[in-house]
């Protein structure tokens, strides 16, 4: 059961000082949050608890304390400071769910680097987008992904130093170096780098519709948000066994998967494994797992393999269920109180918001389908399509925006402050996505305010898709939309107008696929191509991607004059 108050007791009484005094935040001027999520934790006695249970696809398990996590850290922020690293650098982190992954993160930010985790299947392309973007200094990485950056490299001039942190003895490449966590001398001592509360962290990459991925850029102060909304919305305890399957290559395997948690100082256990309901439920129950924070996505997946696959697991650990990245739908909330008994809590947030924001609150009655409400300290609204006023009107549908001002909100876009600037408009913070408000204050989702795609809870730009299949010498045209797909909610199609001299063929639809998967990552490739003669245009000549889409979804498209005068 929850061991939280009610919600609007703990709305009403809100102050973000209650975090920062349970996390003695800035004690003896320090802000660093790498130094909340090790050191501070030995500090108060609690070195020996397990921090991370790590178990890799072939079932090998490793296990280390938050004493060796500090250690361990240490080791890599000694290594970083000798390399000639300094603060403010931005060091990248390219590798599977690793250990070194979730220690190198803070061993990084022990040094006042900024942390740049990206997504380990991605392509070379979606990968140098990110590093010159960021112009990343550092990439830690191992020996399978390498190679990536090895063919890239002559690209990233600012690019100094290739860290595999599992070489071993193998041969690398020149300005590459070996290095290993576990056999390098310990490092009691690490100088933590007196980083200031607004001094950078975290560099997240996102999608947009337009142009490139942009880097939402946090600051070391958002563990504030981080801590609370980890100990209030998913409910964690430093007694609990914590589970959460998101990678860190996305926010929420960083805010929830590294920094709320290990604030907390729970036992965290990472499964670096593709998905199988057997093996998850098998994981459950080999660490008696106690909350479990996972996607819709999955959640539908195991939908599918069925309730008598859970019934042959002791699942009886499992006290509390949280879900996030896209919509949890109904079904999908009474599912899991048949089957577990209890729900699914939804939680919404996003990269730029760096911690949940609205959410199902522990103990409060879910409504199947709704988001829940706005966390304590969270001031969020609909705001009117057109005059980008709150709406009054209950269960109008409108755009979720939210009062700037929260620990763990994006700082800016990197080298991009139009971009962030163009987020807000009369005081807001503007999400891009769509939402009603009913008369409980619940805030029930509807759809994107723009043409990201979100496939299986992870956003995908058109805008990259569409580049990469335009480097296609046959490609003139290209369009990128998602279309409905039962258990990723969406997955993407794309439409293609070939050059003259090209005819549509199943030959070339395959030479396009084999030529943008080397680009992009699996989850951005089209399920599907569609050869079109040419595509939908406004009069200014963008691409209407919301028509395609409409078509996908089977949706009235309506008036059109005012698409074609975007
Ligand atoms: O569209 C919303 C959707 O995911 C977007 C944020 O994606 P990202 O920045 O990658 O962060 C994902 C993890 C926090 C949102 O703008 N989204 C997120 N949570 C929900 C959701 N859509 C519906 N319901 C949610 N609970």
């Amino acid at each position: 059961m929850s061991n939280i108050g009610s919600y609007e007791s703990k709305y009403e009484n809100f102050d973000w000082d209650i975090s920062k005094k349970e996390l003695e935040y800035g004690k003896d001027g320090m802000y660093n949050l790498a130094y909340y999520c090790s050191d501070r934790i030995c500090e108060q006695g609690h070195g020996k608890q397990t921090a991370l249970i790590w178990e890799g696809f072939k079932g090998e398990t490793k296990q280390y304390t938050f004493d060796q996590v500090r250690v361990f850290s240490n080791v890599f922020a000694h290594f970083l400071k000798d390399k000639g690293i300094k603060p403010g650098d931005r060091v990248c982190l390219f590798m599977d769910r690793i250990p070194e992954l979730y220690i190198s993160f803070l061993g990084i930010l022990k040094t006042g680097a900024i942390v740049q985790p990206l997504f380990s299947a991605f392509g070379e392309d979606a990968l140098f987008t990110r590093l010159d973007d960021a112009r990343t200094k550092v990439v830690l990485t191992t020996v399978k992904h390498v190679r990536k950056i090895r063919r890239i490299r002559e690209k990233l001039p600012e690019l100094s130093l290739i860290i595999v942190v599992d070489a071993g003895e193998k041969k690398l490449s020149e300005n590459e170096i070996a290095f290993s966590m576990e056999t390098l001398p310990k490092q009691e001592n690490f100088e933590i780098h007196k980083a200031g509360p607004e001094e950078p962290s975290v560099l997240h990459y996102t999608s947009g519709t337009t142009g490139k991925p942009k880097g939402a850029q946090h600051v070391h102060s958002s563990i504030i948000a981080q801590y609370i909304t980890a100990r209030w919305a998913l409910d964690i305890t430093p007694e609990d066994i914590y589970w959460c399957t998101a990678d860190p290559g996305w926010v929420t395997g960083t805010s929830y998967g590294i920094i709320g948690p290990w604030s907390i100082g729970v036992t965290q256990v990472i499964l670096d494994s593709g998905f199988s309901s057997e093996k998850w439920y098998k994981f459950i129950q080999k660490h008696k797992v106690t909350v479990w924070y996972t996607a819709p996505t999955a959640i539908r997946l195991l939908m599918k393999d069925g309730t008598d696959l859970v019934k042959q697991h002791d699942m009886s650990s499992l006290r509390y269920m949280i879900s996030v990245g896209e919509p949890l739908n109904a079904e999908a909330v009474i599912w899991s109180k048949d089957t577990f008994g209890m729900p699914f809590y939804d939680s919404y947030w996003q990269t730029e918001t760096g911690a949940i924001v609205i959410t199902n609150f522990p103990g409060m009655e879910v409504k199947p389908g709704s988001m829940g409400r706005p966390f304590p300290g969270i001031t969020a609204t609909v705001l009117d399509l057109r005059t980008f006023q709150p709406i009054t009107k209950t269960g109008t549908v409108g755009l979720i925006a939210l009062k700037p001002g929260w620990p763990s909100m994006f700082r800016t876009y990197w080298n991009n402050k139009e971009m962030y600037e163009s987020k807000f408009k009369n005081g807001w913070y503007i999400c891009g996505d769509r939402a009603s408000i009913d008369a409980d204050g619940y805030y029930w989702f509807v759809g994107r305010d723009d043409d990201v795609i979100n496939t299986g809870g992870h956003l995908v730009g058109p805008f990259e898709i569409e580049s990469a299949l335009l480097e296609h010498e046959a490609v003139a045209e290209s369009a990128a939309v998602g279309k409905p797909d039962p258990v990723n909610m969406e997955v993407v199609k794309a439409f293609v107008a070939l050059k003259p001299g090209f005819e549509p063929s199943a030959d070339i639809e395959l030479s396009i696929m084999n030529f943008i998967r080397k680009r992009l990552s699996p989850l951005a490739m089209p399920q599907e191509i569609e050869f079109v003669d040419s595509l939908p245009k406004t009069r200014s000549g963008k691409i209407m991607r919301r028509l395609l889409r409409a078509k996908e979804w089977g949706e009235e498209i309506g008036d059109t004059s005012t698409l074609e005068n975007d």
